[in-house]
């Protein structure tokens, strides 16, 4: 059991002694915001006591009476308005080493209750490129799929994909008219993109192109099945190339159910939100309404146009119900672009009333776009959306010269694999650090700085690692296996990096509960700083015996938590750089 699990358990029945009534599931630690106060602290007891209307120090100092963890910290402290902290012993920390060495565990818990969580993200449009506005989905919905799974839920991942919509009408124009065999068999995506933009500025100086688009999407909508064979055949080729991307990213779908899968079920949703009195007509067409909302109350969903066609929160309302019926989840995540969170929140509040006693959790994580240095919206030169394939393709490029520069003597094709993984981590990393919410401003520089808080900086770190324990083989150093019996740890570096280590399980905690993958990129970061310091001022293959065997457990140890802490980011990491 991890050390401060103990505390919390301790703590918990020292709080039952007091107050025999307490509920004390919440009565949790987490590590001290500055060491100085020690390396946990708890500031439920002030909770519990404002319920009670006690004297919150009181209560506190009550409860640290009935505590005893003197087998694991130092003595309790009071402090402030009623926290109480813990400073382990290091005979402790040593021992939770110990454990990690032997492989019992690396300093997280699997959850006690999994969930079964549904995380729908990527999910770009058919017909259309992945550009950079897809990869912020697609980057975070994998690093929390990935934590999720780590943590012991079970996880489903979905691409709920674009395949459906009013611009298939002009596609298929297009496609009759204006297809270039040649172009579509090199560049697909390139040539649909071609072809949609081309009917729809024809549309706009011919109405009759327009008139000749909706009849081709009505035929579809109808089952024609020359249109549906056009339209199963461009999926097929957009999925292609989304497929190439998810593989280069190391990304992978449970389920793609695109929209159109939902088809089948929108008529009959729709009676049934109107026999319900969940909907009502509004000029012809079905909405729902939320009068009792206030920041809604202004914003009817629709649900059906009054041409009949249903609406997005038709299609994610049928989705939901889906979702429900199939895998039962107890929650599920939305992954996308700000500018959808009034489109969630209707979504959302429609769902409730529909399924009032689902018990299921809704999240919509979204989040801020990625601007260019010159603070617009990222694109390329010459003023175009910026497409994920050819940014993937920059950043191993540029990787390549980074690494070339300081790894010289590698052979090439070990710099291309290094430069891969570095371009693409650079990648991942630069959009999982910044507070999701806000926009951020892309740079190379930044992304592939290898003394930043960065990809490559980390990646480095856990190279590092790894590489004591080839110099320690080169020079006959065996490690006895004596750190799986015990440890020492003495200079205040090794104390502080150990203490950093058993505190990994919060980070991957933090970022599955608020959806922040960046608590685990600033907990590597700081390990990775306090490594160093531990690496400047604490020689390991040059110590001796025990001592030395301690280090090594350190460095293997913080090799580890590096390297899980990566991957469930999605980045790699290489054994040498
Ligand atoms: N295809 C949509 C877009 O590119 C995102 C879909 C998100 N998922 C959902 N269930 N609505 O904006």
């Amino acid at each position: 059991m991890l050390v401060h699990k103990v505390i919390e358990e301790r703590l918990q029945t020292a709080v039952t002694a007091v107050l025999p009534d307490a509920a004390t599931a919440a009565v949790l630690v987490r590590p001290c915001p500055d060491p100085k106060f020690g390396d946990y602290q708890t500031n439920a007891l002030m909770g519990l006591a404002k319920e009670r209307k006690m004297n919150p120090r009181q209560l506190a100092s009550a409860v640290s009476e009935q505590l005893s963890v003197a087998d694991i910290c130092e003595p309790v402290e009071l402090a402030g308005a009623g926290f109480l902290n813990f400073r382990l012993k290091t005979s402790a920390i040593e021992q939770a080493l110990v454990a990690a060495a032997r492989g019992e565990h690396l300093f997280f818990e699997k959850a006690d209750k999994p969930r079964t969580v549904v995380i729908d993200f990527s999910s770009p449009n058919v017909a259309k490129p992945m550009h950079v506005g897809h990869i912020r989905s697609t980057i975070l919905g994998d690093s929390l799929a990935r934590t999720l799974l780590l943590l012991g839920h079970q996880v489903i991942t979905d691409n709920h994909i674009g395949d459906w919509g009013t611009q298939f009408g002009k596609l298929l124009v297009g496609w009759k008219r204006h297809l270039d065999q040649k172009a579509l068999e090199t560049d697909p995506i390139g040539e649909m993109e071609r072809l949609y933009k081309m009917v729809n500025a024809a549309g706009e100086a011919d109405p009759k192109v327009l008139e000749e688009a909706r009849q081709e999407l009505v035929k579809l909508q109808h089952g024609d099945a020359e249109n549906l064979a056009l339209w199963r055949q461009m999926i097929a080729l957009s999925q292609v190339q989304f497929d190439s991307v998810y593989t280069r990213l190391g990304v992978r779908f449970n389920y793609t159910l695109g929209e159109s899968f939902y088809n089948p079920r929108l008529e009959g949703l729709v009676q049934e939100l109107l026999k319900k009195g969940l909907a009502r007509e509004s000029e012809g067409a079905i909405a729902v309404f939320f009068e009792d909302i206030p920041q809604l109350s202004k914003q009817p969903a629709l649900i059906q146009k009054s041409d009949g066609a249903f609406n997005y929160t038709t299609t994610d309302l049928a989705t939901l119900q889906h979702r429900l019926e199939t895998w039962h989840p107890q929650e599920i995540i939305y992954v996308t672009g700000a500018p959808q969170q009034l489109h969630f929140q209707q979504l959302f509040a429609i769902f409730r009333r529909w399924y009032p006693n689902s018990g299921i959790k809704l999240a919509h994580v979204w989040f801020g776009s990625i601007l260019g240095e010159d603070g617009k919206p990222f694109r390329t030169r010459t003023g175009e959306t910026i497409k994920l394939a050819d940014l993937l393709d920059e950043a191993e490029a540029r990787a390549f010269a980074v690494v070339s520069e300081i790894s010289r003597d590698l052979p090439e094709a070990q710099r291309r694999d290094i430069a891969r993984v570095v371009g693409l981590g650079a990648i991942k990393y630069a959009d999982l650090l910044p507070n999701r919410q806000s926009d951020y401003v892309f740079s190379w520089d930044k992304m592939l700085a290898l003394n930043g808080n960065s990809a490559p900086y980390l990646q480095y770190a856990y190279a590092r690692t790894r590489s004591v324990f080839r110099k320690a083989a080169e020079s006959g150093v065996v490690p006895s296996g004596t750190s799986l019996e015990k440890l020492q740890l003495e200079a205040p570096e090794e104390l502080a990096l150990a203490k950093l280590l058993l505190n990994f399980g919060f980070a991957l905690e933090r970022s599955a509960e608020e959806y922040r993958p960046n608590f685990i990129c600033n907990y590597l970061y700081e390990l990775a700083g306090s490594f160093a310091r531990f690496w400047e001022n604490c020689p390991v293959l040059k110590s001796e015996s025990a001592q030395r065997e301690s280090r090594l457990t350190l460095c293997d140890l913080t090799g580890k938590v590096l390297q899980q802490g990566l991957a469930v980011l999605g980045i790699e990491t290489l054994e040498q750089m």
